[in-house]
């Protein structure tokens, strides 16, 4: 530290007054300054280090109608279908890629990354257009030549809060938040590892300063640009704004680069190229390079090199390209190599990437996911910067688009996100290319969806490590009684004995707790039924906190066709809440569910077209507030609508505190 005794004695009186010290101080009292560095309020270099169970919500390998058939014909990994069987499962991870990010990288899951060479490609394309992921406009109709609609799907709670974390104080948020998450990847990511990380004009000022402060400037290899709109509106205030930018970074020098080539431009192919005697298109490429070296035979002319250049080929290759007529002399008598078009890979790729499109609402790859990046874009840089087998992780996945083509070129992937949307667009698509890789007789492999186990649940649950394994057995146990006792509780349910499966019952249904860190599978719910059967139980209500993928309304279904009227219902996070418990105001919803088809027909010349929504299924046993809850808390002369087992019921309280109800749906 540097300071005279003038400064030192400012920097007390400031300090002591409280107030802030001019920002001459940040550079002069701390020893590690930067030359370049972006600051902003609140930065810091900490990172979270907490790890959180994973869960797995789902595991699939599809198709899944086929029974797997071990031949072992194509070693230990794939059955013959090509369907994965060992080894390692892809994985898509539902949650805020902060905890997710942390907990991989602290938590056993790493040990899993490790053992497979570790994370060696990064792609992340975060949502550097605010809030353009979180409330999205979704096209609908079109596919027929009809005009498309568009409705907007509003953002969900978490996807809100996670707005908020990104958005909430501007530019500086975003910062923070992708700051403290490019740490982490860092730290994830293999030490022969690159990163690519997508951005436009707003954030890529900020984000080459943040990348280069965490992986260093000497490890920053391109600012690729993509050229994503080909024709621009005239602008009132400056030029069209029509590309993006990927930043690409190692994370040492040992890093895999493999270079890419595209097609030749047709104007550059009539240009340089023409064709020999027989047609075949070629154009001569000059023998000299910088450097110095003796002057060669060709075919018999000894020719010297101009000052500083040398001939790139030994004297035996020169003989040997005139045995071939592989060498032309130009009209002042330099000879030239003879390239052929059709034996060459293409065009270098360079930093300027001008021949990939942006995804339009018609192309086949196109998912109705606003910010779904063209699959070419992705195809070239895992093709870059990654082998077959590799890890290749999207932490910010979206539609899924790098871990659908990570797939479908062998390498293996991690994803995730946050929104609902994304991993159920993901689910879909990763199943597509599960499908399409088997048809063309390809090897596939399983991927698995998880998420995040609830801070609340992991701390309700948790037990003392510190005791002795007996004690430990016995603690949990007792938890697990107190958590069941909690729900029936909250669930207003009497506690029953001498069941498998059904910890209580209430207004003549059988009630049965899920596990509390755990999905409810299709396994627990077949066996609930299987009770059901075996002591002829018809009504029955099953209450989790999450239910496996896909699970409703199948399941359903089948418990119907069995004679049994199956109720899933959702525990809300307010059960851990005493008093919401003890004020009955613990609401536990159906999982409900409607499918719908939009009719978009079109409208006449100058009209708008016409939308229609047709509700082709929905789940009816839905209940919102209880009648009871809503007569209790009612204040006299007021009236409340509740739905209650799919019934709409209005609840009247009148001057004197009498309750009427009244059902006013028809059936
Ligand atoms: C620009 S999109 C990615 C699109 C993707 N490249 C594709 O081709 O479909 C950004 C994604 O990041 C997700 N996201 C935003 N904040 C997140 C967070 N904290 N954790 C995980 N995902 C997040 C959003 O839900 C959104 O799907």
């Amino acid at each position: 530290m540097k300071l005279t005794d003038n400064e030192k004695r400012e920097i007390l009186k400031l300090i002591e007054a409280e107030k802030p010290l001019p920002d001459k101080y940040r550079f002069l009292l701390f020893d590690d300054k930067r030359e370049v560095e972006l600051v902003w309020n609140g930065k810091t270099n900490e990172v979270t280090n907490i790890v959180l169970p994973f869960q797995v919500i789902e595991q699939i390998d599809e198709p899944r109608a086929e029974r797997q058939v071990d031949t072992g014909t194509q070693g230990d990994l794939f059955d013959f279908r090509g369907r994965q069987k060992a080894g390692w499962t892809n994985k898509l991870i539902w949650g805020d890629n902060k905890l997710i990010l942390s907990s991989l990288k602290n938590g056993p899951i790493r040990e899993e990354i490790e053992k497979q060479g570790g994370i060696k490609l990064i792609y992340i394309d975060p949502p550097f257009d605010v809030g353009a992921d979180f409330s999205m406009d979704i096209e609908i109709g079109g596919s027929t030549g009809s005009p498309t609609e568009t409705f907007t799907k509003k953002p969900n709670v978490l996807e809100e809060l996670a707005y908020r974390d990104t958005w909430g104080k501007g530019a500086d948020s975003f910062i923070a938040m992708i700051f403290e998450r490019l740490l982490l990847m860092r730290d994830l990511l293999a030490e022969d590892g690159s990163i690519y990380v997508h951005c436009d004009y707003r954030l890529n000022s900020y984000m080459r300063l943040i990348l280069s402060e965490i992986f260093s400037e000497q490890f920053y290899k391109n600012e690729l640009v993509w050229q994503k709109i080909r024709t621009t509106k005239a602008q009132s205030i400056g030029f069209g704004i029509v590309h993006d930018s990927i930043f690409f970074y190692t994370k040492s020098e040992k890093t895999k680069f493999e270079n890419q080539y595209k097609e030749f431009d047709e104007d550059y192919i009539t240009s340089h190229y023409k064709p020999d005697a027989s047609g075949r298109l070629f154009r001569t490429v000059s023998l000299l390079q910088r450097g110095n070296g003796a002057a060669k035979n060709f075919n018999g002319k000894i020719l010297e090199t101009p000052a500083g250049m040398h001939w790139i080929w030994s004297q035996e290759r020169i003989d040997e390209a005139f045995k071939n007529d592989l060498i032309r002399f130009t009209s002042n008598g330099r000879p030239e190599k003879v390239q052929y078009l059709d034996e060459m890979k293409g065009d270098i790729v360079d930093d300027l990437w001008h021949d990939i499109y942006l995804i339009n609402s018609q192309a086949i790859e196109a998912l109705d996911y606003p910010t779904q990046k063209p699959v070419a874009l992705l195809e070239r840089i895992i093709k870059a910067s990654s082998n077959e087998n590799d890890i290749v992780a999207d932490f910010f996945c979206g539609s899924g688009t790098t871990l659908a083509v990570a797939e479908r070129l062998g390498r293996k992937w991690i994803g995730s996100d946050l929104g609902k949307f994304a991993i159920h667009t993901t689910r879909k698509r990763m199943i597509g290319v599960q499908r399409g890789l088997k048809a063309d007789g390809k090897d596939f492999r399983a991927f698995e969806i998880l998420n995040l186990g609830k801070y609340e649940r992991a701390h309700y649950i948790g037990v003392n490590m510190n005791l002795r394994e007996e004690e430990r057995q016995k603690q949990l146990l007792q938890k697990e009684k107190d958590f069941i006792s909690l729900i029936l509780k909250a669930y207003r349910a009497e506690g029953v004995e001498n069941f498998k499966c059904f910890h209580g019952k209430k207004a003549g249904r059988l009630v049965s707790v899920g596990p509390i860190n755990l999905p409810v599978t299709r396994l627990f719910v077949e066996e609930v039924i299987l009770e059901c059967r075996e002591k002829r139980i018809s009504r029955v209500d099953i209450l989790a906190f999450e239910f496996e993928m896909g699970l409703f309304p199948n399941i359903q279904e089948e418990a119907k066709a069995k004679g049994i009227d199956l109720a899933l219902k959702y525990i809300p996070r307010e059960v851990f809440d005493k008093r919401a418990v003890e004020k009955n105001q613990v609401v536990f919803h159906d999982v409900s569910y409607i499918e719908v088809k939009p009719l978009v027909r079109a409208g006449k010349k100058g009209t708008l077209p016409a939308i229609a929504v047709e509700l082709t299924d929905f789940s009816v046993y839905y209940t919102q507030d209880s009648v009871d809850n809503a007569a209790q808390t009612l204040k006299d002369g007021k009236n409340k609508i509740v739905v209650e087992q799919g019934k709409i019921i209005k609840v009247s309280k009148d001057k004197n505190g009498i309750v009427t109800r009244e059902t006013l749906t028809k059936k």
